[in-house]
């Protein structure tokens, strides 16, 4: 990370929002994924004022954020070693782990669960933050789902929370555009001695790279209904307001041609560039520049009037999966 967004953020600021958060105010931050909207973890008033912003419903679980590893036995029990394993590989970083929550981690965290979601994120600016936070505050947790309203698209820049939330938050931290610009990989671990590893959302972290640790692959979601609550599997989320349609490379020409005719406005996201594509993006053939520059991309097409936005299939496999998860629900 370059140092020019280091100083964007100077220690006046920061000792702002740390302030906020002990009152009890929302403070919006950047992290490595998506930026998020924080609050003190530990104080359920805080914390309802999340979902009154997002217009959230109040059974979806948040993230707690963590400064430190050790912070982990604070917050959750029955820790299994793996948990461990898996915090020194990949924190600070993309990955989230749910386990289960520890009796007094307060139920407007976990969306009434009986287990808890936490991670160390990357960016800089949220690891000031939430070690500043830590260490004036008893708990130092930092609940915080992504910053825009329910359903809609994550913000990648602060812009983008101001257009969405500015008038709901406190403060909002600036730290650039973030680095990987996709959600956190959720990874199941709160009936590990029984289920095993389970990803409950494909993200940053992949499920090669997990297995290197795991020792196996974890298994991906299934539809099963005693599966913990995740707001970001239901069908439509992550969603643009424009209509989004996925169409493979080979149907792109005719389909662009045949909405043009109807006099239809198209928007494109796309990895070849088309020329019957008036208001096209063509992202990186490349799966993090591509995730990087996703929600920007479908903002910035979202806000341009259109009656469609087509997104032409990306490649598949491992590195992809992310991506395809979150096309998938921007288009149901
Ligand atoms: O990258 C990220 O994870 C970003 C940044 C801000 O950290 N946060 C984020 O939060 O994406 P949110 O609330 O938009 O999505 C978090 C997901 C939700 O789908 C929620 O249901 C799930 O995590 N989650 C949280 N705690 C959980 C739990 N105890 N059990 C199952 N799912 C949980
Ligand atoms: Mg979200």
């Amino acid at each position: 990370m370059p140092d020019f967004m280091l100083s964007r953020v100077d220690d006046a600021l920061l000792a702002q929002a740390v302030a906020r958060l002990r009152a009890g105010d929302l403070v919006a931050f950047p992290t490595e994924t998506v930026y998020g909207l924080g609050a003190d973890a530990a104080n359920p008033v805080a914390v309802a004022k999340i979902f009154a912003a997002k217009g959230r419903p109040g059974d979806h679980p948040l993230i707690v954020h963590l400064a430190a590893t050790e912070a982990l036995a604070r917050w959750a029990k029955d820790i299994p070693p793996v948990a461990w394993k898996l915090a020194e590989a990949f924190w600070p970083g993309p990955l989230t782990l749910i386990l289960k929550k520890q009796d007094w981690t307060p139920m407007a965290v976990t969306g009434g669960q009986a287990t808890v979601g936490l991670r160390i994120p990357a960016h800089p600016v949220s690891l000031r933050l939430l070690r500043a936070f830590a260490a004036v505050s008893e708990q130092g947790g930092v609940a915080a789902p992504s910053a825009n309203r329910f359903g809609r698209v994550s913000p990648t820049t602060a812009a983008h929370v101001r257009a969405e939330l500015g008038e709901r938050t406190a403060l909002i931290l600036d730290g650039d555009a973030c680095p990987v610009g996709i959600e956190s990989t959720i990874l199941d671990l709160s009936r590990f001695a029984t289920h095993g590893a389970r990803i409950l959302r494909p993200g940053g972290v992949t499920a090669p790279a997990l297995a290197e640790v795991l020792g196996a692959l974890p298994e991906a979601r299934g539809e099963n209904a005693d599966l913990p609550r995740v707001s970001g599997s239901l069908a439509s989320h992550y969603a643009p307001a424009t209509p989004l349609r996925l169409l493979e490379t080979t149907a792109l020409p005719d389909f662009l041609a045949r909405q043009a005719a109807a006099g239809r406005r198209c928007g494109a996201l796309l990895l070849h560039p088309q020329t019957n594509a008036p208001h096209c993006r063509v992202l990186p053939d490349d799966p993090a520049q591509y995730a990087r520059m996703l929600y920007a991309s479908l903002r910035e097409l979202d806000g341009a009037a259109l009656d469609l936005i087509v997104v032409e299939m990306p490649p598949t496999g491992f590195t992809w999966n992310a991506i395809h998860d979150r096309l998938r629900r921007a288009a149901a």
